[in-house]
């Protein structure tokens, strides 16, 4: 079974899209390891910043995106194929990346999420449906070395679905204080499912993203952050922190395409930051 780690924050515009695409690209090239970015996010950031909309329009009409999962539980039939659904190869670097994969979202998944809350269960876990994606996409992720699920900025059905498939979750923090503000809300809330359903959601900690040297709010947030990792819940702050940088905010514009990683992040600023986060989180689960 594939490492399965969750992106997950409250607060919208942290980073989980912007980490969770450069970390799958950085793994599958510098590692060489298969891995599958799941988005789970109406806002489809992930699945537009990794493949083409024109590919992305006719997966949505045919139904094989995340939505269809979701609607076909609540439509009592079966037409998502997740074999059909997952994008091989896909990333704007190289024309496509070799290993690294995309289960694509749409943008009707804001509608499903309504629509989950309203129906009674079917699913083995108390009242609420939290294995339909796990029970979909078990066969096919079998294949894959590293699972990374970009989360939308809450924390409902479709986000509880994802982070109960995963056996670890990360907390892209900007370094302000709205941003830090809901960790304790998140760690609770992940403790709760996991009790509820037993299985382990274990925090890998905190990354700290779009850090600004010289803002002293940042800086002492940073300090914050790191003196209350155990008492949080959260178990660390990552060593890597990622500056504001502005070839990280255009990361996420597929059509600019790139030969490798270098073309797309640059020598120094994000390439390095992105390069050695990378290893610490490979560190922290299977190096
Ligand atoms: N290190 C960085 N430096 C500068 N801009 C960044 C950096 N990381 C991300 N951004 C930019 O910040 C914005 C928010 O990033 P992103 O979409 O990854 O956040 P998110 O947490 O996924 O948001 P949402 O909750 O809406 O899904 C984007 O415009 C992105 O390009
Ligand atoms: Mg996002």
């Amino acid at each position: 079974m594939p490492v399965i780690i969750s992106m997950i924050n409250l607060k919208g515009g942290v980073g989980k899209t912007t980490l969770t695409v450069a970390l799958a690209e950085f793994i599958a090239l510098e590692y060489g390891l298969k891995v599958l970015v799941i988005d789970l996010d109406p806002q489809t950031n992930a699945t537009v910043s990794l493949m083409d909309e024109y590919q992305w329009k006719k997966h949505n009409i045919h139904g094989q995106t995340v939505v269809q999962l979701f609607r076909d539980y609540l439509e009592d039939r079966r037409v998502f194929s997740a074999h059909e659904a997952i994008v091989h190869n896909v990333s704007n670097i190289g024309g496509g990346i070799a290993g690294l994969d995309l289960l694509p979202s749409s943008l009707d998944l804001i509608d499903i999420q309504d629509e989950l809350i309203k129906i009674p269960a079917r699913g083995i876990f108390s009242q609420r449906p939290l294995t339909i994606l796990g029970e979909n996409i078990c066969e096919e992720i079998g294949s894959y070395d590293i699972v990374l699920i970009d989360c939308p900025p809450n924390l409902g059905l479709i986000t509880q679905n994802g982070l109960i498939l995963s056996q670890y979750y990360l907390i892209p923090v900007v370094p302000d204080i709205l941003s830090a503000y809901g960790i304790p809300q998140i760690v609770t809330r992940i403790k709760r499912l996991e009790a509820e359903t037993g299985i382990r959601i274990n925090c890998l900690g905190v990354i700290i993203n779009r850090f600004r040297q010289q803002n002293r709010l940042h800086v002492n947030q940073v300090r914050l952050l790191q003196m209350n990792a155990r008492d949080g819940g959260y178990q660390r702050v990552l060593s890597t922190i990622i500056p504001e940088a502005a070839r990280a905010a255009s990361a996420v514009d597929f059509s600019l395409p790139g030969n490798n990683l270098h073309d797309k992040y640059g020598y120094d600023v994000p390439f390095k930051q992105y390069q050695q986060l990378t290893e610490e989180v490979l560190q922290l689960v299977i190096l």
